[in-house]
């Protein structure tokens, strides 16, 4: 079905497409603003560059808690912890006091030829014990990007111990979002990660995603969408040949995609065609990891069994770069012969476990547990996705989805079939700037506004990040009346 107005299919639209209050061009008019040196001599991810230039940014001085504060003093509940990843907020000493404590010790050191520390060996010893299942080993980098990345070179590398070489194609799903290394870029299903970078590489392949709402044929029940999904897996497989497919990366729960939430019975279904062609599957567990979905990993909230499972993010609270990458024994063993008959692994980053964000990492996990995070999101869970889905009678509002602290809004232009919006209308864009003019900062995926507040929010601020929240909802509604663009009721 083609995407866009007329059509379920909410096409993807730029995730920031430079739209910006006019007290930002304002501020760029001052020379020695930070507004305008930042437009001077930054080059911004996942922005409009051309925008920013006349636009400029929202420039952030401080945190503290859920809250963050532009450099004119005002004030904004931080609603999608950064790029979903500052889970235990701001202010949080004791990671402040463990990047001091190591630094002054042992700032750096490396883990190649044989030499280690004891801050990466804490932090893997650990991460092995809470993993969510069986796994053997830890693998360090700095990013999510880099952690599956090196989760592809690995797929390759145990194939090829395998005796089968040609079994390295990926599959992952249309709309997810993987990173940005060349690997991850092509294993992403965003438009924008490709686009004129001419990718993905060949050899990577996308699926539909797990979305009832979006892509459910007419009467088609969660379980048959399921089904049919996993049906299309299949023979994708079989059509490409299943000795040359090496691995399945999902995530749990797609983040950057617009929050998608799988049929419950999804990945089981999909972990049988795996199974049955003998392909691995790796979660990507950047966004869903330490407690985000209500559990530890988002592989126990939606059902998976992966033989590698990419952490990051919420992994140090975003407080230092690091990654993790778990192995489970049967990739283990394969590996580890394959690296004795080359003479070493050959993968490595300078900076892979780095003593000093290795260190607030492990930190980090302790904060988990004393705090009991994961109770908490569980206890904050009713009042966070209750509340969003009380706009439901809002009349933009056609879908509310989400797990634990993570929750995708979708606006429509017809809440009776779930049309959407013309993607040139930008009605996401503009919510997401009105959401902004309101004090929270969210983001708009397409017309989906995403939620993934630090997972420390009370249950006031909830209710305060959701009515300001309605506030950006009403002024929407408001603008797409003036401009004739809600449909008929
Ligand atoms: C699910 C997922 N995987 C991987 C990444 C890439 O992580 P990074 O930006 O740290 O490279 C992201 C980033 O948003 C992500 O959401």
């Amino acid at each position: 079905m083609p995407a866009g107005f007329g059509s379920r299919l909410a096409a993807d639209s730029s995730p920031n497409t430079g739209r910006v209050s006019e007290n930002m061009t304002d501020n760029l008019s001052h020379p020695n603003s930070p507004e305008a040196r930042d437009s001077a001599s930054l080059i911004h991810p996942l922005t409009n560059l051309k925008t920013h230039l006349e636009k400029g940014g929202l420039v952030i001085e401080e945190g503290d808690g859920v809250w963050v504060t532009d450099i004119h003093g005002k004030k904004y509940i931080e609603g999608m912890s950064g790029l979903w990843c500052l889970s235990l907020g701001y202010g949080q000493e004791r990671l402040v006091e463990a990047a001091a404590k190591q630094m002054r010790r042992l700032p750096y050191y490396h883990l190649t030829n044989h030499k280690s520390h004891q801050p990466a060996i804490d932090l893997a010893e650990k991460l092995l014990e809470i993993a969510p299942v069986p796994m053997s080993k830890v693998w360090f980098a700095n990013s999510g990007s880099e952690g599956n990345d090196s989760a592809a070179r690995i797929v390759w590398y145990y194939w090829h111990a395998k005796g089968q070489p040609e079994k390295r194609k990926i599959i992952a799903h249309q709309r997810a979002y993987h990173g940005n290394t060349i690997a991850s870029a092509s294993m992403s299903g965003m438009y924008y990660n490709h686009a004129s970078f001419g990718l993905p590489l060949d050899g990577f392949l996308h699926v539909t995603p797990p979305h009832h709402y979006r892509y459910a044929n007419p009467g088609e029940d969660e379980e048959a969408f399921a089904s049919r999904l996993a049906d299309e897996l299949d023979a994708l497989i079989i059509a490409e040949g299943p000795e040359t497919v090496g691995a399945f990366f999902a995530e749990p729960i797609m983040g950057s995609g617009g929050v998608i939430v799988p049929p419950p019975t999804y990945f089981k279904k999909i972990q049988a065609v795996l199974d049955k062609h003998d392909i691995l599957l790796i979660a990507d567990e950047v966004i869903t990891a330490f407690g985000r979905t209500g559990n530890m990993f988002g592989t126990t909230t939606m059902d998976l069994t992966p033989d590698m499972l990419v952490c990051a993010k919420g992994l140090s609270s975003a407080y230092l770069p690091i990654s993790a990458l778990m192995v489970n024994a049967r990739v283990f063993e394969v590996i580890s012969e394959e690296s004795d008959r080359v003479g070493v692994f050959g993968l490595s980053f300078t900076y892979s476990g780095h003593p000093v964000s290795a260190a607030v990492a492990r930190e980090a996990l302790r904060i988990y547990e004393d705090e009991n995070i994961v109770e908490h999101v569980r206890a904050m869970e009713p009042h966070f996705l209750g509340g969003l889905k009380k706009l439901l009678d809002h009349p933009l509002v056609g879908e509310v989805r989400g797990k634990g602290l993570l929750a995708g809004v979708e606006l429509v232009h017809d809440k009776s079939t779930g049309e959407a919006f013309d993607p040139a209308y930008q009605v996401g864009p503009y919510c997401a700037d009105r959401a902004e003019a309101h004090g929270v900062i969210l983001r708009a995926i397409g017309d989906t506004i995403s939620f993934c507040p630090p997972l420390v929010i009370d249950k006031q601020e909830i209710e305060e990040l959701i009515l300001r929240f309605r506030h950006a909802l009403d002024d929407t509604l408001a603008m797409v009346q003036e401009q004739g663009w809600l449909s008929a009721r």
